[in-house]
């Protein structure tokens, strides 16, 4: 029956890992997916998920009863509160909902599906800027909604293009629905200012688009995990409705646990019931409910006033170490005198660089150097310890140079 099924490419960003693991070379370089790494290259359990792991083992009270099809309670409220502030305006109103999913794909997941079924305008397009995160096309390509894009990587000033990022948004039809990144943009590095979000916003509203935020990497950007979330702040208090994604993968290094929220801002109490009353109906026909163990240890950490600061702390330190790591690649290649300019390395924020090599320089490096990215130039700065960021500026250089 089936001989007519073709074979579906491999995923850009997880066919790197399998490469480089499958890779014997002694030096290889694994800066493709975006998952933190020690000093020593190694995954990191962040010692307050460790504190949080043994309360829960140590608790007599779990069981492995079904949670509820929306998820753990106790999570959905605090991922809203972390995302919306503990003073928000909105939460008091009793106008934001929230859905445990399967992590942030399965938040984007959510909120897309629902918006192919009971969005207003039907033929409303999803933009998303160029570039993104691969995955945001499959996910709403895969649920019916077509994808577009808006402008936002400039090549020439290696920022953000704001002019044609604000001239798509002006152009597209009212109602299109856009994805934003609130901060450290994957796969860029580049966020908008205060001031540019609010010329972002202004469009937004006079457009009637909709909003929908996808953060996956709160507490990377700016140290604080109250300054990452100004962006959904300003547009909750602007009054914009919008769905907002959130995954606990990287913050928490709970990659496998698929911990992840959707929070949905809405007008009033009575459409956010009605709201998560669908995303209830379309969650049970897709994953029953949510898995329970990766919303506990979040669940756990985030309405703990000590282990809430600890996680700050842990926070902290995944973050400086990927400024440090930034540092050090530019000093290497400043000290190579390695052609092009390389202050964006610095400049750029959160998990990622969008280093501006090129796919056939990425294919070098791999081949030659046994370091693996995606073919976007895009670097993990995770992915980088004082052992090989000496051996991957050298590498650099020589496929600059050559
Ligand atoms: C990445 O961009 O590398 C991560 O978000 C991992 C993934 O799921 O693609």
């Amino acid at each position: 029956i089936f001989e007519t099924v073709s074979k579906a490419p491999a995923d850009i960003i997880f066919a790197l890992t399998a490469d480089y693991k499958a890779d014997p070379h002694p030096d290889k370089v694994n800066l493709g997916v975006g998952a933190y790494r020690t000093e020593e290259g190694k995954p990191w359990v962040l010692p307050v998920v460790h504190k949080a792991d043994k309360i829960l083992v140590e608790d007599e009270h779990l069981d492995h009863e079904y949670l509820p099809i929306l998820g753990l309670e106790s999570f959905r409220k605090a991922s809203a509160k972390l995302i919306l502030g503990a003073d928000s305006k909105a939460i008091a109103e009793g106008r934001v909902g929230a859905a445990q999913c399967i992590s942030g794909t399965g938040a984007v997941y959510a909120g897309a599906s629902f918006l192919a079924k009971h969005y207003p305008f039907k033929q409303a397009a999803c933009y998303i800027s160029k570039p993104t995160w691969a995955n945001h096309r499959a996910i709403f390509e895969g649920v019916g909604i077509s994808v577009l894009e808006y402008p936002y990587w400039d090549p020439e000033t290696r920022g953000l293009d704001l002019k044609g990022m604000l001239a798509t948004m002006e152009g597209a039809p009212s109602g299109s629905i856009f994805l934003l990144h609130p901060c450290a943009h994957n796969p860029t590095g580049v966020d908008p200012t205060p001031d540019q979000w609010k010329q972002i916003a202004d469009v937004m509203e006079a457009k009637g688009h909709f909003t929908f935020f996808d953060t996956a990497y709160q507490g990377f950007a700016s140290g604080s995990l109250d300054k990452d979330a100004y962006s959904i702040r300003y547009f909750v208090e602007r009054g914009f409705e919008m769905f907002i994604a959130q995954s606990f993968s990287k913050n928490f290094g709970l990659y496998s646990e698929r911990a992840g929220n959707l929070t949905i801002v809405t007008k009033t109490p009575e459409i956010k019931d009605r709201i998560e009353s669908q995303i209830a109906k379309a969650q049970r026909a897709v994953i029953s409910n949510p898995p329970a163990y990766g919303a506990r240890v979040v669940s756990q950490v985030l309405n703990d006033e000590k282990l809430y600061s600890e996680w700050e702390e842990n926070l902290s330190t995944m973050a400086n170490r990927i400024i440090s790591m930034r540092q050090a690649l530019f000093d290497e290649l400043k000290a190579l005198g390695t052609p092009g300019t390389w202050n964006h390395i610095v400049d750029q924020i959160g998990m990622f660089s969008f280093t501006g090599l090129t796919t056939p320089q990425v294919k070098v490096l791999k081949e030659k150097y046994h370091v693996y990215l995606t073919d976007n130039g895009r670097i993990s700065m995770a992915g980088l310890n004082t052992k090989n960021v000496k051996y991957f500026a050298q590498a650099v250089d020589d496929v600059v140079r050559n």
